[in-house]
């Protein structure tokens, strides 16, 4: 009975793992790109690197379990939806309110802890702000925003 539930189980993963679903595109090169085009400190920049980036750029990195279902349900849209709502890859390109809005949400996002989101990282230390990393990128978000409209 045991070995029955065990075997349905395992088939249940393995037909799972048809269902289609499309992959958030990656892209290393992006002109556009936050990063590419403005000056920012590199201890913010390796900041954002390392605790936005995968969700808010288009050069998410899939480690395997984030390709394997039902996994990757999640983190597909997630990512997806994250890149919708902010998406450093295509900084350059937006409009000047839009920045500004941006702007505005990363640094409370950030302070408030709602960013980078609850569960990623557990799998994702580096991804793990201290208070004063929140301070700093909040610092640099509101700096840059009044740099924006001069
Ligand atoms: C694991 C994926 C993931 C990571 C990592 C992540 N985010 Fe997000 N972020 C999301 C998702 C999903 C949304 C859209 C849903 C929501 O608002 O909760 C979002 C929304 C946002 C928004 C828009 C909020 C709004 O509703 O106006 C901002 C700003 C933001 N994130 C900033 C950041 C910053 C800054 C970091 C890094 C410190 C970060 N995020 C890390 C997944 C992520």
């Amino acid at each position: 009975m045991k070995k029955k539930i065990i075997i349905i189980l395992i088939a249940i993963v393995v037909l799972i793992q048809f269902y289609p679903m499309e992959k958030p595109t990656v892209t290393i090169d992006n002109p556009n790109d936050l990063l590419v085009t403005s000056k920012v400190p590199e201890n913010i920049s390796k900041l954002l690197k390392n605790a936005c980036y995968d969700c808010h750029s288009n050069e998410s990195i899939f480690p395997w379990y984030s390709n394997v279902a039902p996994v990757k349900w999640m983190l597909y849209d997630h990512i997806s939806e994250a890149r919708e709502e902010l998406n450093f890859s295509n900084w350059n390109s937006l409009e000047t309110d839009d920045k500004a809005d941006i702007l505005d949400d990363i640094s409370s996002m950030v302070l408030e802890g709602e960013m980078p989101i609850k569960g990623y990282t557990i799998l994702h230390s580096e991804a793990n702000l201290s208070e004063a990393d929140r301070e700093l990128i909040a610092t640099w978000a509101d700096e840059m925003l009044d740099l924006i409209y001069e």
